[in-house]
């Protein structure tokens, strides 16, 4: 399959999990990926792997949240490439906190990566992805669908995600630029991997919305991304689809 020959796509949160998954599966089809985090050695070693494959990529620093970084990797796109035909937006945060404990630095830092960089993004690259059409794909959660335990911020973040691309959809539809929205659960990645629980937390709240065994890969969750990003989703916009093992079917 290679869905994204001479297309131009950027990727945020390309250092790790599924971005770098999205930026690898995303480029093994023929695009060339502008590959974005704000962990400069990582997203250049994922800029690396897909050259030393043969593919075609960038690697730069951008912090989804700084309007300037946002508008300087649109202005590097534009430089390097001379178009943008998607974007996909999968930089994250998560904290877990009691809401009673939750600090207004941290609900304001999570939205403002999660929700606010979200927009940046979009609203960057919206002229340029009207010059052509093309395609959105915002980074959700399950969270954002169904009572998440622990996580206030993100969980509003996740929710406004999937409020804000069905605003795009409808707003720059028939203009030719879709919006849809992955929404992942149990993907195993350093997120994952790396979260801490609140002191005394009841673990069972958890079962329910992350069962050990749904368990998988970041690429599950590439995978759906770029399907959204490509022409085989030609017909789809506004959408939110869940990629979760089933969990809240
Ligand atoms: N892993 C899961 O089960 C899961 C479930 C639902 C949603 N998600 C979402 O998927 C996305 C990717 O998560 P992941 O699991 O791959 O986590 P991850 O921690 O492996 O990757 C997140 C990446 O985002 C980057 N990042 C963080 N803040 C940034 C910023 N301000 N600007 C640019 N980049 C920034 C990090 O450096 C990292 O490379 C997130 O939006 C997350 O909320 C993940």
């Amino acid at each position: 399959m290679q869905r994204f020959t001479d297309q131009v796509i950027i990727v945020s949160g390309a250092a790790a999990g599924i971005g770098k998954a999205t930026a690898l599966r995303i480029a093994s089809e023929g695009g060339k990926v502008v590959c974005t985090d704000i962990q400069a050695e990582a997203v250049e070693t994922t800029a690396k792997e897909i050259c030393g494959a043969g593919g075609e990529a960038i690697g730069l620093v951008c912090d989804v949240s700084d309007p300037s970084a946002v508008a300087g990797t649109m202005e590097v796109t534009l430089a390097e490439f001379g178009q943008l035909d998607a974007l996909c937006n999968i930089a994250g945060i998560l904290h877990f906190d009691n809401t009673l404990d939750l600090s207004l630095e941290k609900w304001n830092l999570i939205l403002k990566v999660n929700l606010t960089g979200t927009f940046l993004m979009c609203q960057a690259a919206l002229p340029l992805l009207l010059d052509g059409g093309g395609s959105i794909v915002n980074m959700a959660s399950t969270a954002g669908l169904a009572g998440h335990p622990w996580t206030a911020a993100y969980s509003a973040s996740k929710g406004g995600v999937l409020a804000f691309t069905s605003t795009l959809a409808v707003e720059y539809g028939k203009q030719g630029v879709r919006a849809n929205a992955v929404c992942p659960g149990s993907v195993k990645t350093a997120m994952h991997d790396q979260f801490v629980l609140p002191e005394g937390a009841d673990v069972k709240l958890l079962q329910r919305i992350m069962p050990l065994d749904t368990f998988r890969g970041p690429e599950t969750a590439a995978a759906l991304v770029a399907f959204l990003a490509s022409e085989d989703a030609a017909h789809i916009n506004g959408e939110k689809v869940r990629v979760d093992g089933g969990t809240l079917a």
